[in-house]
């Protein structure tokens, strides 16, 4: 027996829908993000007490366990995680979300003789199985379990093509016989082609193919939807396939790359090969004391925040040394990257938590012509963002990508650890420039030991 009539449901999908629009509107600033995700979440929960009282549900015991062990694994990661791994994180979830999809269609196969809901499950099947597979490899490479180096192997575009055509073939195949034994072939297909279309994607180029790999999860559920006859999954994934598709689209765009270039660039032996190969030349070292002398007698700084003042969680001792700045009549502003760090909006997210006025916050566009009146660009943390070689190398993996132009500014200052290369895995001559110093260490440590120096000016 059901307990909401079918108006009833209709209606409570609407508000889980509703919710899921004010989430996603919620999500677009970092003010109201919390919240968003929050009404998100609601949208979520009501969705699925809703199926639950809406209707005659099988198997009940084993749902509500699956759900209990999925929560139970799924809440303590998510707590535990550090705001540096989220985009694995959001990677595995997605991942998750895409194969779960796949599966469920697979499961409706054996009693749904509609070839137009054959043809959903042929397309949820094997959409989902590329998103599980290919977010699986994306984690992989952000937890640098594998290489975040292109992969690639002779002939691995005839593979690619190979398993394309089978998986047409496959899916037409499975449309008019309702194959089970096909379509567990056609899931196999599917993974093969996500791993396959992720693998040559390189360095700085993973992040895209999250947010790609997010709208095919969403085109998958969507699709399901169509084949459970559930139209609060047809919108839900449509959602999730739009907002991700507008985001890759953005996120390409503000790395000066085409999808196509990115996914298949490495096939043409094009922009994705880069070297790891690093020179031993001299560099320019120094102590936080002069570091301090440099920017005490300054008149404007731009400080540029990367990937390893998230990993050091210097954000506050940098805020304290920029109001030590100011405090002796420095102009200090911060030059955000759009892919600085690791997900988008990670530097603003991160100089939020320390309070940084909205109004010191400058993005590319806007810094990049202000860096010639500009005496120190400090970078603390940042390597890909500031690499000339995305301006200079063709054959570089992040040859294209719009930079911030600190090269520009009188001197340059990285604060970093060490000589290693960026996310990208490739060398930064701007290290070697003569106007370039560079202080090793932690970027916390540093930053501390360098404020100290200042306020003893
Ligand atoms: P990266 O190019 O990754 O450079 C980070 C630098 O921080 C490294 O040179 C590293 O050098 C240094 N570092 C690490 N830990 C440190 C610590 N504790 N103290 C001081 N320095 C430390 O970062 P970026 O310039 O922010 O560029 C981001 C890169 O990540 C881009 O390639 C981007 O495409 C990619 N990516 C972006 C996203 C999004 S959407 N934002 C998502 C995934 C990947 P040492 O090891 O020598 O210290």
């Amino acid at each position: 027996m059901t307990v909401l009539s079918p108006t009833w449901t209709a209606l409570l999908y609407l508000v889980a829908a509703v919710c899921f629009i004010l989430a996603l509107k919620g999500l677009s600033s970092p003010r109201t993000a919390r919240r968003g995700n929050l009404v998100g979440a609601a949208g979520a929960l009501l969705a699925v007490v809703t199926v639950f009282l809406s209707t005659r549900l099988e198997n009940v015991p084993a749902i509500l366990a699956a759900i209990v062990v999925g929560s139970a694994i799924a809440a303590p990661v998510a707590r535990r995680v550090k705001m540096t791994q989220m985009p694995q994180l959001v990677a595995l979830f997605n991942g998750v979300g895409g194969g779960a999809a796949a599966l469920v269609a697979l499961l409706e196969l054996s009693h749904n003789a509609d070839p137009w809901a054959r043809l959903a499950i042929v397309f949820t099947v094997l959409i989902g199985a590329i998103s599980f597979a290919g977010s699986g490899v994306t984690f992989a490479k952000l937890q640098e379990l594998i290489t975040t180096r292109p992969v690639v192997f002779a002939g691995m575009r005839w593979v690619m093509s190979a398993v394309l055509l089978l998986a047409v073939g496959g899916g037409a195949a499975i449309v008019p016989t309702g194959s089970v034994v096909l379509a567990v072939v056609l899931l196999a297909i599917g993974l093969a082609a996500g791993v396959l279309l992720v693998l040559p994607v390189g360095g700085a180029d993973v992040p895209i193919v999250i947010s790609l790999l997010n709208a095919f999860t969403g085109l998958a559920v969507a699709a399901s939807g169509i084949v459970l006859g559930n139209v609060l999954l047809v919108v839900a994934g449509t959602l999730v396939g739009a907002s991700g598709t507008i985001l890759t689209r953005a996120m390409a765009s503000a790395m000066g790359r085409s999808v196509s270039g990115i996914l298949f660039g490495a096939f043409r032996g094009g922009s994705t090969a880069g070297s790891t190969v690093l020179s031993e030349r001299p560099v320019r070292s120094s102590s936080a004391e002069d570091v301090a002398v440099l920017l005490g007698y300054a008149q404007r700084v731009v400080v540029v925040p990367g990937y390893g003042l998230a990993v050091a969680q210097g954000q506050h001792t940098m805020v304290e040394l920029a109001a030590a700045l100011e405090a002796r009549g420095v102009e200090v502003v911060y030059g955000i990257h759009p892919v600085a760090g690791r997900m988008p909006g990670h530097m603003n997210v991160l100089l939020a938590e320390a309070n940084v006025p909205y109004e010191s916050l400058r993005e590319m566009a806007e810094v990049n012509p202000e860096f010639k009146t500009t005496d120190v660009a400090l970078v603390v943390g940042a390597n890909d963002v500031v690499n000339p070689a995305a301006k200079s190398s063709p054959g570089s993996p992040i040859f294209g990508m719009p930079i911030l132009e600190v090269s520009d500014a009188r001197q340059v200052v990285f604060l970093k650890r060490s000589m290693r290369p960026g996310f990208a895995g490739i060398e930064n001559e701007l290290l070697y420039d003569p106007k370039t110093t560079l202080l090793f260490g932690d970027a916390k440590e540093s930053l501390g030991k360098v404020l100290n120096a200042v306020k003893a000016l």
